[in-house]
């Protein structure tokens, strides 16, 4: 895949603008030209505090990552906000592989509706997961599909997955998923 500077897939633009207002994707921007500029070495939370700070969005935030910080749109959408680099090639990967990957593997991520520098928006999943044992199982089974079709399942855990109404198991964090050995995802493992 290739990813300009600020980790966007070129010729990848999904966003129709539909769900956010001019002015959210324009905090959005304000914050990611910060981002760059917050030391590589700061704690997640000191990230957190400033991004929540610019970004002064009026939805409320229902979890974040090391990389990602992400909000209910309260419209059955989550909206994803980076918090690093890594969250921003996240993103792009994330709006990368639904868009290409195999149909056979499509069911078993979250579905991504919109995508531009630094955010994403996907469909919100049911993250109250029971962690049975079963649960451990279905995860070892979406593991083995994923392969199967081509697709390495970087960082693929319990955490990571939430479930559909029609309560099947999707991956709700594929942001280092790579059906590609040369990805970018790889600089960081090779
Ligand atoms: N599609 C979704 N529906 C509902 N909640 C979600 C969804 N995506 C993410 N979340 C919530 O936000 C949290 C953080 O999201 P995510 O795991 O994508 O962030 P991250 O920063 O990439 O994580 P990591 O620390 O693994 O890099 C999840 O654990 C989950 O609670
Ligand atoms: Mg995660």
């Amino acid at each position: 895949m290739l990813l300009n500077n600020s980790g966007k897939e070129k010729g990848l633009q999904m966003n129709k603008g539909s769900m956010l207002r001019p002015e959210e994707i324009q905090a959005i921007d304000s914050w990611v030209a910060k981002m760059g500029k917050h030391h590589f070495f700061e704690t997640t939370a000191q990230r957190m505090t400033s991004a929540t700070k610019t970004l002064n969005l009026q939805y409320e935030m229902i979890g974040h990552g090391y990389n990602r910080i992400v909000y209910d749109l309260d419209n059955g959408y989550i909206l994803k906000v980076a918090l690093s680099e890594i969250g921003m090639v996240a993103n792009a990967n994330e709006a990368h592989i639904y868009n290409n990957c195999r149909e056979e593997v499509r069911k078993y991520i979250c579905p991504v509706s919109e995508y531009d520098s630094g955010w994403i928006i996907m469909k919100k999943m049911d993250t109250s997961v029971r962690h049975a044992v079963l649960d451990y199982m279905k995860l070892i089974k979406l593991e083995i599909i994923f392969l199967k079709y081509g697709m390495i399942p970087i960082d693929l855990r319990i955490a990571n997955v939430a479930f559909s109404e029609e309560q099947e198991m999707v991956v709700i964090d594929y942001g280092l998923f790579t059906m590609d050995l040369k990805s970018p995802v790889f600089r960081w493992f090779i």
